[in-house]
């Protein structure tokens, strides 16, 4: 029976059918069904007192493309992104928020054991402050130093633990890029790794656009043009697809 009275075919299907349809037949047409993916991204924050941190200028925009392109094709994505003011636009992407490093460190590793692929986007504080103090620092005439001690490697441990994983993780340098990627894929045991360089034309941090490289263990170098972080998402999921085969 239809609302205008008149009886047949017209009245819309139960909600939790046309759920049903969508997970059973629509979902699992995608490319990357099946496939789990781990990114990570965003700045990290390292208490120097309540009020206080050392942070960085990442937003997070790529990583965060790069979970919603992966999960529009189908993946299962888990995201651990840091302190941005960005989310992913797909519902289905599991976001895990965290602050600090260690926070970042074992949120991440402790997603990584099923995964098909982990990209590290993450800008991760290499150091944090050895003493935080529980209460606010007043100011005084004295000089203020800060002892820092260096935070876990997460990508480096990720490359130790590794068993299947395709894992990639990105290089941000300011010079000598190529040289110093190659020398972190070797290092961190990465099956790719993303090259980023950040200088005045392209600021890379914060901004929409950047230009990147890829360069895989077998030393093979693929450069994309200057585009916006969307796009490149694109690029680097097609990129990583096709070397696992997907
Ligand atoms: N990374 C990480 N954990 C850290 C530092 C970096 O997982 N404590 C990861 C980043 O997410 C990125 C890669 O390592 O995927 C390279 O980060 P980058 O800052 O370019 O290099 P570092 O290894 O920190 O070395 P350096 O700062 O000396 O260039």
């Amino acid at each position: 029976e239809l609302a205008s009275g008149l009886t047949g075919e017209g009245r819309m299907a139960e909600p939790e059918n046309i759920m049903r349809f969508i997970e059973s037949d629509l979902l699992v047409s995608l490319p990357l069904s099946g496939i789990e993916v781990l990114v990570n991204a965003g700045p990290t924050y390292e208490a120097i007192d309540p009020v206080r941190f050392i942070g960085n200028r990442s937003s997070g925009k790529t990583g965060i493309a790069l979970a919603d392109e992966f999960a529009s094709r189908g993946a299962t994505v888990t995201l651990v992104l840091g302190p941005s003011s960005h989310q992913p636009k797909n519902k289905s992407v599991n976001v895990i928020h965290v602050e600090s490093a260690q926070e970042m460190f074992d949120a991440t590793v402790n997603s990584f054991a099923n995964v098909d692929v982990a990209v590290l986007t993450a800008a991760v504080a290499d150091y944090k402050p050895s003493h935080p103090s529980h209460e606010k620092i007043k100011k005084s005439d004295e000089e203020l130093s800060l002892k820092l001690t260096k935070t876990k490697d997460i990508l480096g441990h990720l490359g130790q633990i590794k068993s299947k994983q395709c894992l990639v993780g990105f290089a941000l340098e300011t010079n000598n890029a190529t040289e110093y990627a190659i020398q972190k894929l070797n290092k961190k045991n990465l099956d790719m790794v993303v090259v980023n360089t950040t200088n005045a034309s392209n600021p890379a941090f914060g901004s929409d656009y950047n230009e990147v490289s890829v360069i895989d263990k077998h030393n093979k170098i693929t450069k994309f043009e200057f585009k916006s972080k969307l796009e490149i998402a694109k690029d680097l999921v097609n990129h990583i697809c096709s070397y696992i085969g997907k």
